[in-house]
C-alpha cells in the first residue's frame, strides 16, 4: 500500500485497460517492453521469492519520458516475461517530481526493500532537488516510508556536492556485516560525476562512507546509474557517464564504463585499475547487474540512450526497451559477456553451415530472419582476405551492415542504409581482432534489434534497427575466398 494510494490505484486501472489494446506480436520476441507508454533505465533488478522482478522507469500515460514511475515485470528465465502492475508513482512529498531510478535488495523478514529517488520539485533551491527514497513491500505493493528521503543532500560532507544531480541508489546487503551499502551518483563541483558510498543498518538511518571514484571530467560530466560488485578476483564499478568526449575506445556522449579495479571494504576504498566501455552500440545505457541464485551475474541495460531516443520512430503503442540479459564475466582482467545460457530454451530450428567458402555475395539456405541467434566464425588461416561483409535485415533498399576489416583488426558496424530517416550516429567503429586464427561473432536479432557480440563477448554493440520486418535476408560477401562456419538458431 502507497501512502497516497489514488494515483497508483489510476495508473494501475489505465494499465488494465490500454494493455490489452497491444497485441503480443506488436512487442519484441524477448525483450522486456513497457507494459504501456514509455520506458528508460531498469531498476530493481533482484531475484525475490523464487523468479526475478525487473522494474523499470515508467512513464504510462505516453509514448515520451514524462513524471517517473516504476513499472515492472517477473520472469523465471529473464526471457518470459509476466507484467505486474506499477509499482510506484509520484504520489508523496518526496516523489512529486517523480520516482527516479534505483534498486532492490530482498530483506531477512522476507519484504523487498526498494531504494529510488525521489524528485522533489523546487523549492527554496528554485531547482528540482534529488534524494533517496525507501519503500517496503511484499513484491507488488509497496509502501513508502514516511521519513522519506531518507538520504538527502544535508547526509553528504559540505563542500562540492550537488542537491541537484543526486541520484540512482543501488543497493545490497553485505553477507559478512549484514549491512545494506548503497552506491549512488552526485555531481561535485570540481570532480565532477561521483560515486558515492553510504550504509544502514536498516534502509532508514544511513551514514555517508566515502567517494569510491570520480570522473574528474576525464569520463564525462555527470556519472548516472552506478553498480558495484565483486567479479572474480575484481570489483567492478559500471557507470553511465553523460557527456562524454570521444577517447581511446570510448564514443562521444552517453557511454557506459566499467572501472574495474579493487575493493577495501574495511576501509569503504576502491582502487579503480583499469576502464573499458561495456557496450560499443548505438542504444545501450544504465546497466543494471544483478547475481542470479547460481552465482552468475547478469546484466540488462536500457536499449537506447538520451540522444538516440529523441529521434527514434514511435511505431508501437509503447516505447522502450531492454537489452538482451547478459552474464558478466572478468577473464583475463577483461569484462566479457555473453547472452544468457537460457537462450537456448528458445532455439527452435538450427541451420549449420560448416567449412563453407565465401567470396561472392551470397545467402544461405535456412539463414534468413528477424528472429535469429547467429554465430559466425571466420578463419584466417587459408585466406589473403582483408575484408568481410555480412548484411543482415537485408530486403528491398535495406540492410544494416558488419564490415570487418580483418587486416586492421576492425569492426564498422552500420545501420545507414537501415531504414531511419534521420541524420544522427548510424555507425560505430570497434576493435575486432583474430584470436588465435579466427574471428567470432554472435548475432542476437529480435525484430527491431542486433545485438553483436565479438570475439565470446570481449565486445559488444547493441543497436536499434528501424529496418520493416518484411527486411530479413542475409548475406556474405568478402574480397578473397575465406573459410567460414555459420549457425543459425530461429528463435520463438
Ligand atoms: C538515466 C537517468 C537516471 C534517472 C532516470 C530518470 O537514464 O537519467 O539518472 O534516474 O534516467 O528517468
Amino acid at each position: 500500500m502507497s501512502i497516497n494510494p489514488a494515483p497508483l490505484r489510476r495508473v494501475r486501472e489505465f494499465e488494465r485497460e490500454q494493455a490489452v489494446l497491444i497485441p503480443a506480436h506488436e512487442r519484441p520476441l524477448f525483450h522486456l517492453t513497457p507494459l504501456v507508454g514509455w520506458m528508460n533505465d531498469p531498476n530493481g533488478f533482484c531475484w525475490y521469492n523464487g523468479q526475478y522482478h525487473l522494474f523499470y522507469q515508467y512513464h504510462p500515460f505516453s509514448r515520451s519520458w514524462g513524471p517517473m514511475h516504476w513499472g515492472h515485470a517477473v520472469s523465471k528465465d529473464l526471457l518470459h516475461w509476466t507484467y505486474e502492475p506499477c509499482a510506484l508513482a509520484p504520489d508523496t512529498a518526496a516523489d512529486a517530481g517523480g520516482c527516479f531510478s534505483g534498486s532492490a535488495v530482498p530483506m531477512p523478514d522476507g519484504r523487498l526493500m526498494l531504494m529510488y529517488t525521489g524528485v522533489q520539485p523546487a523549492g527554496t533551491f528554485r531547482r528540482e532537488t534529488q534524494a533517496q527514497c525507501v519503500a517496503f513491500g511484499d513484491g507488488v505493493n509497496f509502501e513508502k516510508s514516511l521519513l522519506n528521503p531518507v538520504i538527502r543532500h544535508a547526509h553528504l560532507p559540505q563542500k562540492g556536492y550537488s542537491p541537484f544531480d543526486f541520484r540512482d541508489p543501488k543497493v545490497w546487503q553485505d553477507e559478512k556485516d549484514g549491512l545494506y551499502y548503497l552506491v549512488a551518483g552526485n555531481r561535485h563541483e570540481e570532480r565532477q560525476g561521483t560515486i558515492v558510498l553510504f550504509s544502514s543498518r536498516d534502509g532508514l538511518d544511513w551514514q555517508f562512507r566515502g567517494e569510491l571514484d570520480a570522473s574528474s571530467s576525464e569520463y564525462g560530466r555527470m556519472w548516472e546509474c552506478p553498480d558495484f560488485f565483486p567479479l572474480g578476483e575484481k570489483q567492478v564499478l559500471i557507470v553511465s557517464p553523460q557527456e562524454m568526449h570521444a577517447r581511446e575506445e570510448f564514443h562521444a556522449g552517453y557511454g557506459t564504463v566499467a572501472l574495474i579495479g579493487t575493493y577495501d571494504k574495511a576501509h569503504c576504498r576502491f582502487v579503480r585499475e583499469e576502464v573499458r566501455p561495456v557496450d560499443h552500440g548505438l542504444n545501450f545505457y544504465a546497466p543494471q547487474t544483478v547475481q542470479a541464485p547460481d552465482g552468475r551475474r547478469i546484466m540488462i541495460g536500457w536499449m537506447d540512450n538520451w540522444e538516440t531516443c529523441k529521434e527514434a520512430p514511435r511505431r508501437h503503442a509503447w516505447y522502450g526497451q531492454m537489452s538482451a540479459p547478459r552474464e558478466v564475466t572478468l577473464e583475463n582482467g577483461r569484462l566479457m559477456q555473453r547472452p544468457v545460457r537460457e537462450f537456448e530454451t528458445l532455439w527452435q530450428d538450427t541451420v549449420t553451415h560448416e567449412n563453407i567458402t565465401v567470396q561472392q555475395e551470397t545467402a544461405l539456405p535456412g539463414v534468413s530472419g528477424r528472429l535469429l541467434d547467429l554465430s559466425v566464425t571466420l578463419y584466417a588461416d587459408s585466406s589473403s582476405c582483408r575484408r568481410f561483409i555480412l548484411r543482415v535485415a537485408r530486403g528491398e533498399g535495406h540492410y544494416v551492415q558488419i564490415l570487418c576489416e580483418l587486416a586492421r583488426g576492425e569492426l564498422v558496424f552500420d545501420r545507414s542504409r537501415g531504414g531511419s530517416h534521420r541524420d544522427i550516429a548510424h555507425t560505430r567503429h570497434v576493435t575486432a581482432e583474430m584470436r588465435d586464427g579466427r574471428l567470432s561473432l554472435r548475432l542476437l536479432m529480435d525484430k527491431e534489434s542486433v545485438e553483436l557480440f565479438i570475439n565470446g563477448g570481449e565486445r559488444v554493440v547493441t543497436s536499434l534497427i528501424p529496418t520493416p520486418l518484411e527486411s530479413d535476408g542475409i548475406t556474405f560477401a568478402a574480397d578473397a575466398p575465406i573459410r567460414v562456419d555459420v549457425t543459425a538458431h530461429h528463435l520463438g
